[in-house]
């Protein structure tokens, strides 16, 4: 069989998924759909898995997948990666103009306005990228600014971040410099997954992407989805800078990367100001979080002329916004129980406008925090809203105290049920243990029937709350059971009503894999973790008999996310529940059956005998997974499944560059 085939192919699925990826997450011009990306992301993984001298160090799957690690390597900085001043107001801008002019004066430099380059202040975490001869080689924090931490594994699964630089001319040595970040709507889902997995929520996107940076095991930072922009350069060997910091930017987009979207060139103070002006407005409209704008000298040369100070440069300053803050009344404390009995204290708030929002419950996390804060009902507090993530208390106004404040007490018992609380060693969560507490399970059942879980229409809270209530619903199963003249008992409900809720419950019995998988609410099982599953499995049966072995082996299931997963497909009162659910009728359609198969799309043609099944077998079994498989070899023909004595068509296949199979590649691409 020829070895160029599949070697070709290979490199050919590298170069679109880095095309792909590159359009989707610096361009945000997606070219190809998610589906058509995982079919040839695929592909790739079952031919680099036959033919492992070809894969290559760029390839996407080396992006997740490597395993956990103990611990960090510290790691010296080339070129070390200082801090900026701060300007906090216009004036502070003023300031910094003017010092940068009577410097450059001085030196005879200047006259008249400084040209400067302006971008965002990202909110995130500073890391450099290291890429020699354009392979990239290393990552690391920024640390101390002169070491960081050896972040490599973590850094390859954002997918903003170029395994090698585009273009064909790169330099021998090229880093770059910018800020892991999470983009709003990636903080958001993330926390809803986390709350879905019985966690508690993130309250600010910066260190949510610390933490998420510094995973020991890089499956969890690929769950995160986090963005890098880049701001500029660190070491560099045989790239020859520009005269402007604007060109070095445009070349380092040319390499691949996103910069901010606030980029312009602006000459002195004034041209400062109106962009720093400009910027406030536009803050809350950006799909992510920074705290100012930085402004940077323009000319490298005139950059070197002035320096550094100790520990920051006389040619940049980050003029910093002032943060979205309002005081407010904390008229209360109420606890809510979770889905999965973890009780959080919520801060019930005199309404107040923070940002143009109406802010009036905000989550308190857990009782130590309260504490750390020392909140007393009744205090004046501090509430700080970031962009259009959830709504926190940072502080007490302690001078407005009147001595009437209260002192919050946790309860010992749930608040539903009465059961006592449990708070393990070590967590900062309170439990209700009870799995049958009304309130576990009407969350519960609220999750399994919400559009992303089994999407059973018009169920509200009202109504769950009543079945419950009134004993109808015991668990999530139950739902099934539920009968029309049960429901035409409950106060206020019609036939026209009843029937509807049934309708909507009975369509929800076919049900995606996916979705069904994440209706379970298995802790740390979110949306994605749940289709990671699902497309692993393929079917209900393989996944409910998942050990920790395999739940350890599945890419990107962190730790956590594979214990969670074992306890409960080891607990008999869950599988007992899985048997009655399917016992009423509930059907777990498997990823093919929904949108045709791995092979959608792709055609086939057999040559030769193959040793494990008959070429009818082989063309259903395509046709199964939603291929085609057609007599002659042509240049559309995506694969050419090759047996024993192979015709003439394997030799037009070659000929053609189709990607040749033999039997071993084609059972594996199947299974
Ligand atoms: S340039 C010599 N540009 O702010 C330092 N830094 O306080 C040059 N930062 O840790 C830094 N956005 O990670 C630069 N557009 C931007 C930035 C930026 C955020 C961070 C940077 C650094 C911190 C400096």
């Amino acid at each position: 069989m020829s070895s160029q085939d599949p070697k070709q192919r290979i490199d050919k699925l590298v170069e679109e998924l880095a095309e792909a990826s590159h359009r989707y997450y610096v361009l945000s011009q997606p070219t190809l759909s998610d589906a058509e990306y995982d079919r040839r992301f695929r592909e790739l993984e079952h031919l680099e898995r036959e033919y492992p001298q070809y894969s290559r160090p760029d390839s996407p799957t080396q992006r997740v997948g490597s395993s956990p690690r103990t611990g960090f390597k510290t790691i010296k900085h080339a070129v070390a990666m200082l801090s900026l001043d701060n300007a906090m107001n216009e004036e502070e801008i003023a300031e910094f103009d003017q010092q940068v002019r009577r410097f450059l004066e001085k030196e005879g430099q200047v006259e008249g306005e400084v040209e400067y380059c302006i971008e965002h202040k990202f909110d995130g975490v500073a890391v450099t990228l290291r890429y020699e001869a354009g392979l990239l080689t290393q990552a690391l924090t920024r640390g101390d600014g002169f070491e960081g931490e050896e972040i490599t594994a973590n850094a390859k699964t954002l997918r903003s971040i170029p395994l090698r630089l585009r273009g064909a001319q790169v330099p021998p040595v090229l880093e770059v410099r910018g800020e892991v970040l999470f983009m709003k709507s990636d903080f958001e889902a993330y926390n809803a997954e986390r709350v879905a997995g019985g966690e508690e929520p993130f309250a600010n996107p910066r260190n949510a992407a610390s933490g998420s940076l510094r995973q020991l095991d890089p499956r969890e930072t690929a769950k995160r989805r986090l963005s890098f922009f880049a701001y500029g350069l660190g070491a560099i060997d045989g790239f020859e800078l520009p005269a402007l910091h604007n060109q070095v930017m445009e070349a380092v987009t040319r390499f691949g990367f996103r910069r901010s979207p606030l980029f312009a060139v602006v000459r002195g103070s004034s041209g400062i100001v109106a962009a720093y002006r400009e910027a406030q407005l536009a803050r809350a409209g950006l799909p992510f979080e920074v705290d100012g704008m930085v402004v940077k000298v323009n000319s490298l040369a005139l950059q070197e002329l002035l320096g550094f100070r100790q520990r920051s440069p006389r040619w940049a300053i980050a003029t910093k916004f002032p943060a979205i803050e309002e005081n407010t009344v904390l008229r209360d404390i109420t606890v809510q129980v979770g889905r999965t009995g973890a009780v959080t204290p919520v801060a019930v708030l005199d309404p107040v406008q923070v940002g143009g929002v109406v802010v009036s419950r905000a989550t308190l996390h857990n009782e130590d925090e309260i504490m750390r804060k020392d909140l007393r009902i009744g205090d004046t507090v501090v509430v700080r809203r970031q962009g259009d993530v959830i709504p926190a208390v940072v502080a007490v106004v302690t001078a407005a105290r009147t001595g009437n404040e209260r002192r919050f007490v946790f309860p010992t018992n749930c608040p539903e049920c009465e059961t006592k609380l449990i708070k393990p060693e070590g967590e900062a969560v309170a439990r209700c243990p009870n799995t049958h507490c009304p309130a576990r399970l009407e969350q519960h059942v609220l999750h399994y029937a919400s559009r992303n879980g089994a999407d059973i229409e018009g169920l509200g809270d009202k109504w769950v709350a009543m079945f419950i209530e009134r004993g109808l619903v015991q668990d999530v199963a139950d739902l099934y059971l539920l009968t029309e003249e049960q429901l035409l008992r409950l106060p206020r409900m019609g036939e026209l009503l009843a029937r509807k809720i049934l309708a909507a419950i009975d369509k929800s019995k076919r049900v995606a894999l996916n979705k069904f998988i994440f209706a379970l609410g298995i802790r740390h099982v979110g949306e994605r973790t749940a289709l990671i599953l699902a497309r692993y499995c393929h079917t209900l049966e393989r996944f409910r008999s998942l050990g920790l072995d395999s739940l350890s082996n599945i890419p990107e299931v962190g730790v956590e996310t594979a214990a969670a997963l074992s306890e409960f497909l080891s607990d008999p009162e869950q599988q007992a529940l899985l048997d009655k659910l399917l016992a009423a009728g509930v059907q777990a359609l498997a990823l093919e059956e929904q949108q045709g198969g791995a092979l959608q799309g792709k055609t086939f043609v057999l040559t030769g005998s193959l040793q494990s099944l008959s070429r009818d077998e082989a063309q259903e079994r395509i046709q199964a997974l939603g291929g085609k498989v057609t007599s002659n070899v042509s240049k559309k023909t995506d694969y050419v499944l090759v047996g024993a004595e192979p015709g003439s068509k394997y030799d037009k296949a070659k000929e053609l560059g189709v990607c040749i199979l033999d039997e071993s590649a084609f059972l594996r691409m199947i299974s």
